[in-house]
């Protein structure tokens, strides 16, 4: 259905780079990334080598989720600029030979929506039952914690929220509602984007009975979810609405529909069912099975084997940071003598040889780290606030891209950002990796150039031939090509494989022959 007529498609064949427009490029000075910033530094994501461009939501909102909040589809929120400066970004990307990839938020709207102005207003509005009211509430809390009802005073009834109380949901069995996002699938599809990343559509609809959900004992890293979502979550009209609006996608040429599932990995039928049959449903489920934990060999070779299960027709995402989560960087060899170089180098070598498509977060091909325990004062995700910051919240993984140190906050801002810069490492910076034929950057700019010019590995078989506490030995091939990839995670040297000895090295970290140095990586 979406497919391009060479039978392999971009969103498959290319590396995604994600773009946080609040902490990408502020153009305007007022310490907030914007749109014509980011057209500003388009020629540096060309100069990565990736294919497209994943935005967060730039669309007019309230921000108190920051931008999931959406009071108007259709309209850039003046923070970031303007629906012209949306026309040239998309011109300047197309130019660039950049795909464009909006973020949808169907689930909900922000309550200053005029639909749930308007919803809210009186048990007889003609939008009334845009949204999900009842006259009581029953057990179901939200993801950011509380209860998902809110009472309503004006009309005495509770609306559903699946996540802020600022965020009502969709009622999506409502037919107008959902002829309504269609036809902004259509408009943004006519403007020239290339495709979406739906946001949360496991949460789209709920048991239309209300029963209420089972009780779990809270984790300690999310102890504000203290019931397992089985009436609210995965509700099989999601899959219909998926279907629906991916049929909308194939209109057009070449389009793509990512969904964004929110679970953990080990469930692997119900991520499945999120992908559908095939030339149906999803392109894409950008899944969250990397983003949480530790990166080790074993898991990632119990990751690789789990999404190789997927029917032939479907394609696999890895992304080991996203705004949602710890940098991916600041998870791996964790408490080891790693450096940053070191981390970074083996997490680019694992997430960009694998079978599937690889996402980049901006940042990350700098070796940009998570800011840990910023100061209360510092902390703006409502998802912290509102849990009385007994969760670390989503700040840290948000903090501005650093473009050159020698300017004031890293050449991101002249103000203050909105923010703070993190500063662990005077070198991670554009302009100072650009100039280090050894640095970070370097490395995932030669990585992305080498995985575009290898079918083996853009869109080779993968095998995991090795894997071990400290070592992973993977092969990727197409036709006749075989590429090994061989990762060292311990602190101490390793042999080579015999089966890579006297192959024509294509990349490397380590400058011994026949041996590994710990934390190296070599692709033969
Ligand atoms: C998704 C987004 C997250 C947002 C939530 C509510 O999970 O990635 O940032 O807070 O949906 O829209």
């Amino acid at each position: 259905m979406h497919i391009h007529s060479s039978g392999f498609n971009w969103w498959q064949h290319g590396v995604l780079y994600q773009v946080y427009p609040r902490s990408f490029q502020d153009s305007n000075n007022d310490g907030v990334g914007d749109l014509r910033g980011i057209i500003q530094r388009l020629d540096y994501i060309q100069d990565l080598g990736v294919a497209g461009i994943w935005f967060n939501p730039f669309f007019k909102s309230p921000k108190m989720d920051f931008g999931y909040d959406i009071s108007d589809y259709r309209q850039v929120d003046p923070l970031f600029g303007t629906n012209e400066d949306l026309l040239e970004l998309i011109q300047q990307c197309k130019k660039r030979n950049l795909k464009v990839v909006l973020d949808m938020v169907l689930n909900h709207t922000s309550d200053q929506h005029p639909w749930f102005v308007e919803s809210r207003s009186s048990k007889d509005n003609p939008k009334r039952d845009w949204y999900i009211w009842h006259n009581s509430p029953n057990n179901w809390i939200g993801i950011f914690g509380g209860s998902a009802w809110e009472f309503c005073p004006e009309t005495q009834e509770y609306y559903y929220h699946a996540f802020l109380k600022e965020q009502p949901d969709l009622n999506l069995r409502n037919p107008e509602v959902v002829a309504e996002l269609k036809n902004l699938f259509r408009y943004y599809l006519e403007m020239g984007v290339d495709g979406f990343r739906l946001d949360a559509v496991n949460t789209y609809f709920e048991d239309e009975m209300r029963r209420d959900n089972p009780a779990i004992s809270p984790s300690n890293i999310a102890p504000h979810i203290t019931q397992k979502w089985v009436y609210n979550y995965d509700h099989q009209l999601n899959f219909t609405l998926l279907d629906e609006l991916s049929a909308v996608v194939a209109e057009y040429d070449d389009r793509m529909i990512m969904g964004e599932v929110g679970r953990d990995g080990s469930d692997v039928d119900a991520w499945k069912t999120y992908y559908g049959s095939c030339n149906m449903r999803l392109d894409l489920v950008f899944n969250f099975d990397l983003l949480y934990g530790e990166f080790t060999p074993l898991k990632l070779a119990n990751t690789i084997q789990l999404w190789e299960t997927l029917p032939e027709c479907k394609w696999p995402t890895y992304a080991s940071s996203s705004h949602d989560q710890v940098r991916g960087v600041s998870r791996i060899l964790t408490n080891t003598t790693a450096n940053l170089y070191q981390k970074s180098t083996l997490l680019a070598t694992t997430m960009l040889c694998l079978r599937g498509t690889p996402f980049v977060y901006y940042g990350e091909e700098i070796g940009l780290e998570q800011s840990f325990d910023l100061p209360k004062n510092q902390i703006r995700d409502p998802l912290a606030i509102r849990n009385n910051y007994l969760i670390e919240g989503r700040d840290g993984c948000r903090t501005p891209m650093k473009w050159d140190h020698t300017l004031p906050n890293a050449g991101f801002s002249t103000t203050a950002p909105w923010l703070p810069i993190n500063d662990t490492h005077w070198d991670i910076n554009v302009n100072t990796q650009l100039g280090n034929p050894h640095s970070i950057l370097h490395w995932y700019r030669s990585l992305i150039k080498l995985r575009n010019e290898t079918p083996a590995l853009y869109k080779g078989e993968i095998e995991i031939l090795e894997s071990a506490v400290d070592t992973l030995l993977i092969k990727r091939s197409y036709e006749q090509e075989e590429v090994y990839i061989f990762l060292n995670f311990s602190e101490k040297d390793v042999e080579i494989p015999t089966i890579l000895l006297n192959q024509h090295v294509l990349i490397t970290t380590s400058s011994l022959q026949n041996i590994l140095s710990p934390y190296s990586v070599i692709i033969v």
